[in-house]
């Protein structure tokens, strides 16, 4: 049985002094909840979202990172910083870093690893954009960037989270359906030689989750635009 994971994804949103305000609402409403829930914002504000879920049941993670420890890379986070910091967890390969910063499957490769290596948990993105959907390359464009990004993991692929998240359903208020989420879903579990969660990600609300938890390889959802405001976000992971 796989354990629903409820993760948040920021983005570019909210201050530290937002940030503390933030968890001292949503901390209470998720204090009874058996499900894992990790938020993920942006840098400047770790430090404050891992002093205000200590003692919780609230996991942080990162947006990115870079797979070098240190050195001369302007700009960059690398994991250890990130652990040292708090935070546990750390999204890859997210769509907006492909479409916009040129990640690609090999560099989503790099920097699971350099998670890896640092001991913090991966939740590595993936999905289609509509021009491939409605060419029907959805599963050639899952199998490219499954096999490029997350199958040389080899024996590590047991220690990340896949995210599913179609690009068109990302930020859009369109939604893929329970039916088409579990399609896709089922694909990827078809391509995993072991049993890893599968979260969707792209316009999940309080009023969708539970449609598409209720699908069999659904395991749990990355939220943007729903996770940064506390009682919506409450309502998602207690579904
Ligand atoms: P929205 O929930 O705002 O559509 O964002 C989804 C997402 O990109 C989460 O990583």
């Amino acid at each position: 049985m796989r354990k629903p994971l409820l993760a948040g994804n920021w983005k570019m949103y909210k201050t530290p002094a937002e940030t503390k305000e933030f968890f001292s609402v949503f901390v209470p409403l998720v204090s009874a909840s058996a499900h894992d829930v990790v938020i993920c914002p942006p840098f400047i504000d770790i430090a404050a979202a891992v002093e205000a879920t200590a003692g919780s049941n609230v996991e942080i993670g990162g947006q990115n990172l870079y797979w070098k420890n240190e050195g001369a890379f302007t700009g960059e986070i690398s994991g250890p910083m990130l652990l040292a910091s708090g935070a546990k967890w750390v999204i890859i390969g997210h769509s907006e870093r492909r479409q916009f910063f040129g990640e690609t499957d090999a560099t989503v490769l790099d920097r699971t690893k350099a998670a890896l290596a640092a001991g913090l948990k991966p939740i590595v993105c993936v999905g289609e954009t509509l021009a491939e959907r409605e060419a029907g390359q959805t599963e050639s464009v899952l199998k490219t960037q499954f096999d490029g990004g997350i199958l040389p993991l080899g024996d590590d692929l047991a220690k990340i989270v896949i995210a599913y998240e179609p690009v068109w359903a990302i930020g859009t208020g369109k939604v893929a359906t329970p039916e088409m989420a579990q399609a896709a879903h089922a694909y990827l579990r078809s391509l995993l030689p072991v049993d890893v969660r599968i979260l969707y990600g792209g316009s999940v609300k309080p009023d969708n989750v539970t449609g598409l938890m209720s699908q069999p390889d659904i395991d749990g959802a990355l939220v943007g635009g729903a996770s940064l405001d506390a009682a919506s976000f409450g309502k998602v992971v207690n579904f």
